[in-house]
């Protein structure tokens, strides 16, 4: 059996999306994960990015284990050096050396002339070498290059010491057919080509990154790089899930290929990824959506009673969803709680089954009917990844059609109680604006979204905003019956962010 080599790059070309900066803790929680579900090199970061990208990548080093860890570099001495000084601390590092190939990139972005490409390619190629033996290289906008001088540049590099070359679609204008028959070319015209692993990179923006990067399997590619729902720069990347799936379910077309992707847990680190990045994932989203298993036509649901397989071509629970149906209420125990979410793929720690366990017993007491994806959004409300400052103690808000919004907000700061109110355009806001007005910080609101995690009237509402200071943006989340106490406990959780970091 083939092994299909999963690069993960969330975390590095993932976090280029337009909004979604993550930290160095929520970086280190996304990489267990990914560690966790089986991938095997983790992309952390660019370490000359940024001093936090640097730390970021150098925490994450240093404290997985099993998948190789990739910092990336331009062809720059300083870039390597840096990006060295980050990955070092793995057990397995690997450099990820980029540099244009296409003739746009090099006359209007580099203005370096196709002699001057070859040699700074193989030039940086040889310094990462020195510092690791395991060099990735990528002549950027391949699939937009001269196919001679790219044949001419990959080869230049592998001689030179890279042990995968990564051909990237980089503005996604690749289709299908053309990408895969640049792969199967690069196969057969480049001479010293089995030294090294065939690696693709597909953006997505033409919608075809999934399709490009399966054809370049059909054509021999080993590796494929993608990203968790997709997320990366403009349209974003190739969806891990989805490539997973389509090898999983269409074994008939890619017969015996197989990866250690643990499907049971695409699911939970796909939320974990949209919770930490605060992007949405769109219900019709392929796999992760949560709509992806829902029949709402009669004659689909029928047909699916009679038959699973008439309307479903994967089942929900292999990809660890399991819908929304009703497992636990008030007389549930602990131990069945802990065994439920077990099965969810949450394996907590004492105290955080304890603060979880208080959390569901205060919904279900208000909440008859609790579905799995109350559980979870309970649990990953308690999953903090900052020690909270600031904790919610009480509120009270007098609101209606005909008077000013006035809220009274009372927290715990330590072992200070603070109590502040204020009045406001509405409810939510008036606590917000009792809120500040006790903790001193100033931050602007820049989005706000409310949830239903589940349907009915007694649904919890989950609450997703985006808080900006001079210093930093943050994003907080929080969940309950009630729509205000969710979005003060949102507010609250992304104050202790600012706080804290
Ligand atoms: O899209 C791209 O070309 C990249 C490279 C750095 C591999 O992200
Ligand atoms: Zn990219």
């Amino acid at each position: 059996m083939d092994k299909i080599i999963i690069f993960d790059t969330t975390l590095r070309d993932g976090e280029q999306a337009p909004g979604a900066s993550l930290n160095q803790r929520e970086k280190l929680e996304i990489a267990e994960a990914l560690a966790s579900l089986g991938v095997d090199i983790i992309e952390a970061g660019f370490p000359i990015s940024s001093k936090g990208d640097f730390e970021a990548v150098k925490s994450v080093a240093a404290s997985i284990k099993g998948p190789i860890v990739c910092g990336l570099a331009r062809a720059i001495k300083k870039d390597i050096d840096v990006a060295y000084q980050a990955i070092k601390f793995s057990k397995r590092p690997r450099i990820h050396v980029f540099l244009a190939t296409s003739r746009i990139h090099m006359q209007y972005k580099l203005k370096k002339a196709e002699d001057e490409i070859l040699r700074l390619a193989v030039w940086s190629t040889k310094y990462a070498k020195k510092y690791c033996p395991d060099i990735e290289f990528s002549p950027e906008d391949a699939s937009r290059s001269d196919r001679g001088f790219l044949f001419r540049v990959i080869e230049a590099v592998i001689d030179a010491g890279a042990t995968t070359v990564n051909i990237p679609d980089t503005v996604g204008y690749a289709e299908p057919e053309e990408f895969g028959s640049l792969i199967r070319a690069i196969r057969d015209n480049v001479a010293s080509i089995n030294k090294a692993v065939i690696s693709v990179h597909c953006h997505n923006d033409l919608g075809l990154a999934v399709a490009n990067s399966l054809e370049a399997i059909k054509k021999g590619a080993e590796q494929v790089e993608c990203t968790i729902n997709g997320i990366g720069e403009r349209a974003g990347n190739a969806s891990l899930e989805e490539i997973i799936m389509a090898l999983d379910t269409r074994k008939d077309v890619f017969g015996s290929l197989t990866t250690d992707i643990r499907k049971n847990q695409i699911y939970k680190t796909s939320r974990l990824v949209s919770k930490l990045t605060g992007f949405v994932i769109a219900p019709n989203k392929a796999i992760v959506g949560s709509n992806a298993f829902r029949h709402e036509a009669g004659i689909h649901q029928d047909g699916v009673l009679k038959k699973r397989s008439t309307y479903e071509i994967i089942k929900p629970q292999d990809v660890g969803f399991y819908g929304a149906g009703l497992v636990l209420g008030k007389h549930s125990g602990r131990h069945a709680f802990s065994e439920r979410l077990k099965t969810l793929g949450f394996h907590l720690r004492k105290q955080q089954l304890d603060e979880a366990f208080v959390r569901f017993k205060q919904v279900v007491d208000k909440k008859k009917n609790v579905f799995d994806s109350d559980l979870i959004a309970i649990v990953e409300d308690g999953l903090r990844t900052v020690k909270p400052l600031w904790k919610l103690i009480s509120f009270e808000i007098i609101s209606g059609t005909q008077i000013t919004p006035k809220a009274m907000v009372k927290l715990q700061k330590k072992k200070e109680i603070l109590i502040g109110s204020s009045t406001g355009d509405g409810p939510v806001d008036a606590c917000f604006k009792a809120i500040d007005k006790i903790s001193n910080i100033k931050a602007k609101l820049q989005d706000y979204r409310l949830e239903a995690v589940t349907s009915g009237k007694d649904a919890l509402g989950g609450v997703n905003l985006k808080l900006s200071t001079k210093a930093k943006t943050v994003l907080g989340r929080g969940s309950s019956t009630d729509i205000i106490e969710a979005s003060i406990r949102a507010y609250l959780d992304a104050l202790n962010k600012i706080e804290s970091q």
